[in-house]
């Protein structure tokens, strides 16, 4: 019990807290990200033992090193993870199939789950925990979490009908698919309050900043009882990380090949747990941060200059974002954890808008890392290229950013490119791609049937955070 992992905080010193404290709270206090105190090790032997692991027993191995068995008992933890990925529709949950144009390059599906994105990988497990523990102590929580269009469907999805939590899933209104809309706005569970908020001009990015300031308000976020689901809580990019593990055991022939990962990317949690499973001991050769026309991440992994511009609207919309909120914590372990430094950095961030990284700095972040920016021409020539070759391959505009961002590999070790949405959440892009009459069946899917909200609240950016404190408490106070 006493050599558990703990977690910290980004930007302040903070007294080290359980697991289930810091999957809890959400944010770290005063607007920091939990980070663990220490990350597990495998080596080349413990690899070895587990690559023949399904991928829930991959997630049981890797997840089991985070949480104190005090906390979540081993079986408990197991029928945690089994429970997670029940409704997935692959018996693989995550395949990985080749690439038609690139012997080398495989691509992993990741959007076998209910609600068709990657974000129900570490959502379902998530949901289940929080559930778990607050069932155990008898209390109730109100998750918040801003959505591009992916993350919000997943989260209603896992919270829908639980009794010890109501979710406000937040979404720019206007700026995702009506699809990935009617996966929230659809759903009739009492606990579950879809929010459409008008006038973003920086679309997600302007609601993580409202839901960040909610959470800077300690008493606020105590009154309230509010937690969040996105990858600021830690247990997302914990998931996460395990997919990695996955990938490389079943692409590489030896442990100790080596790999190159392309990742769409937008906040930075995804890429930045296959950092941590690189920081595990996986023999990642390099990850290609893969984005759009939106420069935040390639900007800082260029020049250093950790910046945000205006948002850009693109057809991969899931990743139009400026503010990769992940980023901190990458920065976190790049500066050797120097908390002073990120809560400074973070500071000017949020006043100026930009940082200039330092050498050392720039230098940690680069080792093994690539960034490629990819336009709204080439992902939607991608996506027409494959589905056109033999055999033939839909991809959704973020998988076929990834797959754009790997295009400079030389065949001299595998790729794996992340698929993360299924391509029917996305049909009028797939319409503009291929460019032909009506829609292929591989872009649509039995569970997207069009409706119309029949659960929803519209508001304005400006009356975002009153709408919520008034509504929340009208809520907790039922
Ligand atoms: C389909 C899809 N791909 C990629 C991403 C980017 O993931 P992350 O925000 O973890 O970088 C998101 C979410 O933001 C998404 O919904």
């Amino acid at each position: 019990m006493n050599d558990a992992i703990r977690f910290t905080s980004t930007r302040e010193k903070i007294d080290p807290v359980r697991f289930d404290e810091a999957v809890l709270q959400g944010f770290a206090p005063g607007g920091g990200l939990f980070v663990p105190d220490r990350l597990p090790q495998f080596s080349k032997a413990d690899l070895n033992q587990m690559k023949e692991l399904s991928y829930p027993d991959l997630c049981v191995a890797v997840l089991s090193n985070f949480i104190d068995p005090g906390i979540i008992p081993p079986k408990d933890l197991e029928t945690l993870v089994r429970k997670s990925f029940e409704g997935f529709g692959h018996p693989d949950i995550l395949p990985l199939v080749p690439c038609p144009t690139d012997s080398s390059i495989r691509i992993m599906e990741l959007f076998h789950g209910p609600t068709l994105s990657f974000k129900d990988i570490a959502m379902g497990f998530l949901v289940r925990v929080m559930d778990y523990l607050l069932a155990r102590e008898g209390r109730h929580l109100n998750i918040i979490l801003a959505t591009t269009g992916d993350t919000g469907p997943a989260a209603a999805h896992a919270a829908a009908g639980l009794s010890t939590i109501d979710c406000w899933p937040l979404f720019p209104k206007g700026m995702i698919t009506p699809e990935q809309e009617i996966q929230m706005t659809g759903l009739t569970a009492p606990n579950i309050h879809p929010v459409g908020v008008r006038n973003c001009p920086d679309g997600g990015d302007d609601l993580d900043r409202v839901v960040l300031d909610l959470f800077r308000d300690r008493d606020l976020k105590t009154r309230l009882n509010l937690s969040s689901v996105n990858s600021i809580n830690w247990c997302r990019v914990m998931v996460q990380s395990v997919h990695y593990f996955y990938a490389y055991f079943r692409t590489c022939e030896q442990v100790g090949d080596p790999i190159v990962f392309s990742v769409p990317s937008g906040a930075f949690g995804n890429l930045f747990a296959g950092y941590l499973a690189r920081e595990m001991g996986l023999p990642v050769h390099r990850f290609i941060c893969s984005v759009n026309a939106n420069q935040t991440l390639n900007r800082a992994f260029t020049s250093g200059l950790f910046k945000h511009g205006d948002l850009i609207t693109t057809c991969s919309s899931a990743i139009d974002i400026v503010i990769p909120y992940n980023f901190w914590r990458f920065l976190y372990f790049a500066t050797g954890r120097d908390t002073a430094k990120i809560s400074r950095w973070m500071d000017e961030f949020r006043a100026s808008g930009q940082v200039q990284l330092d050498a050392p700095t720039r230098e940690a972040i680069t080792k093994g890392f690539q960034s490629v920016s990819v336009t709204d021409r080439l992902t939607l020539a991608t996506i027409k290229e494959l589905y056109g070759a033999g055999p033939s391959y839909l991809l959704d505009p973020h998988g076929a950013v990834a797959l754009a961002g790997a295009s400079k590999e030389d065949g001299s070790m595998p790729v794996v490119c992340l698929a993360t949405a299924h391509p029917a959440k996305f049909p009028d892009i797939i319409t503009r791609a291929l460019a032909g009459p009506g829609l292929p069946p591989e872009a649509t899917h039995p569970s997207l049937v069009p409706g119309s909200d029949i659960n929803l609240d519209v508001c304005d950016l400006g009356n975002l955070e009153q709408y919520l404190i008034n509504s929340i408490g009208s809520v907790s106070g039922r």
